[in-house]
């Protein structure tokens, strides 16, 4: 069985400043040096993107509206990011379905939005403490991923994201038994969504990976790559991540 070429990203969420063009010169530099086993990808603040495109390094985006244009202030179509040069669109990051209360029909309508236009959605889907507590995390991430994939969703289009959101910026990970168990749980959905082709979906984990960490992560069967935030804001560090896919 193929397994696709891992896609490593960073969420810069809302961090990044115009000095940050150092950073990606700078990974770039890595990259182009030492290579990388990897696809990797940069998704800095929407104000970023214009400014980091063009540098070597794929630039994608965290959010898109689900509509293409109109009376939306302050929002951004996927149309508008492809128009800046993205292949790539975070959706439903928890961040997104806390703080902005995105619900499932939301981020489809984002997903579909952005795979209209010829984007790959990274579709993100993960329990939060207490419903971990509770034993509820695989039906919680069951009913996310079957609330969130567009139905018209094609495989090259999709990518997914599992990060328990209590992982997330805290330094704490599930063990590799828990991560393997959720994936295999989504890979199990996107085999009956899309037959054998749903092996070919990428399932990257999320969730305070860190070059120490990330050797083991990524070692996990059906990860096929990371997302990683606050370890992507300094290239050397995101470089570090990058580099558990050198043989
Ligand atoms: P951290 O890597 O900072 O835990 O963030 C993960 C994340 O939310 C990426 O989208």
């Amino acid at each position: 069985m193929t397994t696709p070429k891992a896609l490593v990203a960073g969420n810069w969420k809302m961090n990044g400043l115009m000095t940050s063009v150092r950073e990606i010169n700078a990974l770039s530099n890595m990259i182009e040096k030492n290579g990388a086993g990897c696809e990797v990808l940069i998704c800095p603040p929407a104000t970023l993107i214009h400014a980091l495109s063009g540098k070597g390094i794929d630039i994608g985006a965290q959010d898109c509206h689900m509509m293409q244009n109109g009376a939306h202030t302050g929002d951004i179509s996927a149309v508008m990011l492809k128009d800046l040069g993205c292949r790539y669109v975070i959706v439903g990051h928890s961040e997104r379905r806390a703080d902005h209360f995105e619900t499932n029909d939301m981020v489809k309508a984002k997903a579909h939005a952005a795979q209209m236009q010829g984007l790959t959605a990274i579709i993100c889907v993960g329990e939060t403490n207490t419903q971990r507590e509770n034993g509820e995390t695989l039906d919680v991430v069951t009913s996310q991923i079957m609330g969130s994939i567009p139905e018209d969703a094609a495989v090259a289009g999709t990518v997914i994201a599992y990060e328990p959101v209590w992982a997330i910026g805290t330094g704490k990970t599930p063990t590799t038994e828990d991560v393997a168990e959720v994936h295999a749980v989504i890979r199990a959905l996107l085999l009956n969504k899309f037959g054998t082709d749903g092996n070919m979906v990428r399932i990257q984990y999320g969730g305070s990976v860190k070059a120490s960490n990330a050797k083991e992560l990524m070692a996990v069967p059906n990860v096929n790559g990371a997302l990683v935030g606050g370890a992507s804001l300094k290239a050397e560090d995101f470089y570090g991540i990058i580099t558990a896919y050198q043989s």
